[in-house]
């Protein structure tokens, strides 16, 4: 069983979809053993609580620098022995020591389909408002490794979500974590923890 660490910044859907697939089977080569929040109160810590999981905060703001922030991550990582990283809605971008540390061993997920509507500035509703400003038929998400670009990294999976004429953000957004995000971060994880 690879050790999964689980990076989260709100309401933890993604990593509810995670933890599902643990108990149902459907991730069999891996095991969530901590949570990270750079956030306090946030309900995806609640749901690593309600899966028996470690939930811990880490915040930036505890710290000097961003260097030190990204220390913390890497060593908290580290002590726990973690295999695989899954940022699972994270909203910080990670150092250079995490990434070095852990190369090819962070994955991200993000809600469009890269490289379109991605970047610095892209989170949360910004996607989907950017799609359907664009007028592009397609979204959807993609699951990449972690470099020090933001979502730049290889692409591992992705899966298209056609968009509805009557589509705002809000109903894009939640298609797209219902028909995509919370398939493809599962398989990924799977696919990844099996091949370690
Ligand atoms: C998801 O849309 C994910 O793709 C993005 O942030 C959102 C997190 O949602 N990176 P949740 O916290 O998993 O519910």
């Amino acid at each position: 069983m690879k050790r999964i660490g689980v990076l989260v910044s709100g309401g933890g859907t993604n990593l509810q979809a995670i933890l599902d697939a643990c108990e149902s089977g459907l991730i069999k080569s891996g095991k969530v053993v901590t949570v990270v929040s750079n956030k306090k109160d946030v309900y995806a810590l609640e749901r690593a609580k309600n899966a028996n999981v470690e939930g811990i905060v880490i915040e930036k703001k505890a710290f000097d620098s961003i260097e030190a922030f990204d220390e913390a991550l890497c060593a908290h990582m580290k002590s726990r022995e973690v295999d695989l990283i899954v940022m699972a809605g994270f909203l910080c971008i990670v150092g250079d020591k995490l990434i070095s540390e852990f190369e090819n061993r962070i994955i991200n997920i993000h809600p469009s389909l890269i490289p379109s509507f991605c970047g610095a500035g892209f989170y949360g509703l910004r996607v989907h408002e950017a799609a359907l400003n664009y007028g592009v038929k397609v979204s959807g998400a993609t699951v990449h490794y972690v470099n020090g670009v933001v979502d730049g990294g290889k692409i591992i999976k992705q899966k298209a979500v056609y968009i509805k004429d009557d589509d705002t953000p809000e109903t894009l957004q939640k298609r797209i974590m219902e028909e995509a995000e919370w398939k493809i971060l599962p398989e990924a994880i799977e696919e990844i923890c099996a091949s370690m």
